[in-house]
């Protein structure tokens, strides 16, 4: 296992930024800087074998251990994943320490055939980029292939086929699913109808757990290069709060946390349902309601920006949802933390009059959009390999790739990022 993987296992492990580890250990906070540095960055120094003697005796004595990562085949305990509600902290733990582990095949350093063989069905009845391509690409790379189907149109639902039999059919002919379908509840029958793991890639206003898993791995990434824990962290929710799917998700998902503050940044019309504010309000959180942009994001380390669902709205029109609600630099430069992680699902709505995300932020180190969109492959790696009860060969099966990878991703990446 890499130094850095071992190092985020810990912080994760004994809930520590990486200074307070540095502390743990009795080394200096510039020595751990240097070992979370990618091996072929300059500055990057390997650790002295007792600390990581040191690690590993802290690790195997602490209330959870590295050696947790499972091999039955099921995601959380169940043998779909279906919802978040499925995911206690420490197996939301376990699937952030296994994506840790896949981030070098996903970053085309090393290549891995443990799903050789198996075929997924990506079944797709509404508009997606990211979740269809992102599904395919991470079983893709673990050696699986891919069948795909968009739309009801080129589907046999177009002649009347219920759920039941496309999923008993389907199941018949690949290894596992991933649905997306407008209606709340049509993946969950999916799953009745089959053996073969079902996830869940959006049921209409209900939730999207894959994005939520991979937006709080992205949190927990940056504050690690921020020095700061989820635990205690402020997060406000901007935008359609009412029905975003992804940030249903998100905000139930925060509930696993300790002592949040969670700022609820929307008009009333738009505003987060009470059952799942409820939800995020566990373990001590705090939950604040705002219908400006100025009051809800003082103070907050992460703002998560949202795009109006109009999909849904059936033509209903929005009260409040002004110009005053665009998320763009002058916005973050008056009202945000220097520091300040910016996040959205994707995508974000472009065009004029929508009052989106903006584009003026681009070049800002802070938006993490992108960091966050390319954790989608190792946390669905992560995923495919726990449901396919192969999590525990992915140490031994990495291999060196005989082709070339691009060093840098996109025009505003650093440098191809990095697991520091
Ligand atoms: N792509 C996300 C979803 O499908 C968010 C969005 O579309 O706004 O829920
Ligand atoms: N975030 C997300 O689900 O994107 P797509 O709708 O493009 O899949």
């Amino acid at each position: 296992m890499s130094q850095q993987i071992t190092l985020r296992d810990a912080m994760r492990t004994l809930n520590l930024t990486r200074d307070g580890l540095a502390d743990r250990l009795g080394v200096s906070k510039r020595a751990m800087d240097s070992w979370l540095l990618p091996d072929d960055s300059n500055e990057h120094r390997s650790m002295p074998t007792v600390v990581e003697r040191f690690i590993a005796e802290i690790l195997h004595s602490g209330p959870k251990s590295t050696q947790s990562v499972q091999s039955r085949s099921s995601v959380a305990g169940s043998a779909h994943l279906l919802s978040v509600e499925q995911f206690s902290r420490d197996s939301l733990e376990d699937l952030f320490r296994l994506a840790d582990q896949m981030q070098p095949i996903a970053r085309r350093q090393k290549i891995c055939r443990v799903l050789e063989g198996a075929v997924l069905a990506n079944l797709f009845f509404e508009a997606s980029t990211r979740t269809r391509i992102s599904f395919g690409s991470a079983f893709c790379r673990l050696g699986g292939s891919v069948c795909d189907t968009t739309g009801f149109t080129f589907s046999s639902m177009a002649k009347g086929e219920s759920i039941y039999d496309t999923s008993r059919v389907v199941s018949g002919y690949v290894d596992a699913m991933v649905v997306r379908h407008p209606d709340l509840g049509a993946v969950a029958e999916f799953a009745q109808a089959t053996h073969i793991p079902v996830v869940n890639g959006g049921d209409g206003p209900g939730e999207h757990p894959t994005q939520a898993l991979l937006d709080l791995y992205t949190i927990e990434q940056e504050f690690s290069r921020l020095n700061k824990l989820i635990d205690g962290s402020h997060i406000a929710l901007v935008g359609d709060l009412k029905h975003g799917r992804a940030v249903h998700s998100l905000a139930k998902l925060l509930g696993q946390y300790r002592g949040l503050k969670i700022s609820l940044v929307a008009p009333a019309a738009l505003a987060l349902p009470d059952t799942i504010a409820n939800l995020a309000a566990r373990n001590g959180n705090v939950i604040e309601s705002f219908d400006s942009l100025a009051d809800g994001l003082a103070g907050a380390d992460v703002v998560y920006a949202t795009r109006v669902q109009k999909e849904r709205m059936g033509g209903e029109v929005i009260e409040g949802y002004s110009a005053d609600f665009q998320l763009n630099l002058a916005a973050v430069e008056a009202w945000c933390k220097p520091d300040v992680v910016l996040m959205h699902p994707l995508p974000r709505d472009s065009r004029p009059g929508a009052n989106d995300l903006s584009t003026d932020l681009n070049h800002d180190p802070r938006l993490a959009i992108f960091r966050q969109t390319d954790n989608g492959i190792p946390v669905r790696m992560a995923i495919f390999a726990q449901l396919m009860g192969v999590a525990d060969q992915i140490p031994h099966s990495l291999r060196e790739p005989a082709w070339r990878h691009p060093h840098q991703v996109g025009p505003d990446d650093a440098g191809f990022h990095t697991l520091d």
